[in-house]
């Protein structure tokens, strides 16, 4: 059996990517695709109890990225790999590429320790494709402060942080160009909605 496809979606707080992501599943459902919906921190009992933490505890630099990649690796074992041997696709509300955009960019993790906790936990895992919804802190905080009564731990950061995150960002959509889209996250839903149709057709 082919393998399924597996497409995660990155972008800073607040740029829309969790709307955009509820919309390809239901347009990949629509087309007749068995679709695994889901997300990180998280995706299995396990790991979202670890999200529970990481989005309310403090916690040193290193133990975050830690528990972010033991939430992975059960992730990848538990949900990941079984769906894509089944041919079924997976469609995953952040990945990998956060923990270098948050604890990399963000709170200014070595990048080679990064490096080395992907190579453990994911061997040659990688997502065909990555949508990075991109779109100025400024515009994004907006949109965040509109829509979250509640903030958790990293949606509390400043615009600085941000800046950072998606710095990183765009330097993983620089160094990666054959998998990583970058997607104009100020647009209007519909208008995103449109480029998304063309760029799923083409995995
Ligand atoms: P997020 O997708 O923003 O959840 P929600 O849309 O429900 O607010 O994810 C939660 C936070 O976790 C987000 O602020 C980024 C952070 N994060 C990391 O810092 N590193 C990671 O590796 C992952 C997967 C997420």
């Amino acid at each position: 059996m082919a393998r399924g496809r597996f497409i995660s979606f990155e972008g800073i707080d607040g740029a829309g990517k969790s709307t955009q992501h509820a919309w390809v599943v239901d347009r990949l459902r629509q087309s007749g695709h068995t679709v695994v919906a889901t997300r990180e921190p998280g995706g299995t009992p396990l790991g979202e109890k670890l999200r529970a933490l990481l989005l309310a505890e403090s916690m040193h630099l290193e133990t975050e990225a830690l528990l972010m990649f033991a939430a992975r690796r059960e992730h990848v074992a538990q949900v990941i790999q079984p769906a894509l041997a089944r041919g079924e696709w997976v469609v995953c509300d952040r990945f990998v590429d956060a923990s270098f955009a948050y604890q990399g960019g963000g709170r200014g993790l070595d990048w080679k320790k990064l490096e080395d906790l992907t190579k453990w936990v994911l061997g040659d895992l990688q997502p065909d494709l990555t949508l990075i919804f991109d779109a100025p802190v400024e515009i994004a905080q907006k949109r965040l402060q509109a829509g979250t009564p509640n903030p958790d731990r990293f949606e509390q950061e400043h615009a600085a942080f941000f800046e950072r995150v998606r710095a990183a960002y765009l330097r993983i959509a620089r160094e990666n160009p054959a998998r990583v889209r970058v997607v104009d996250a100020t647009r209007a839903p519909a208008e995103i909605n449109k480029e998304l149709e063309i760029i799923i057709a083409t995995i």
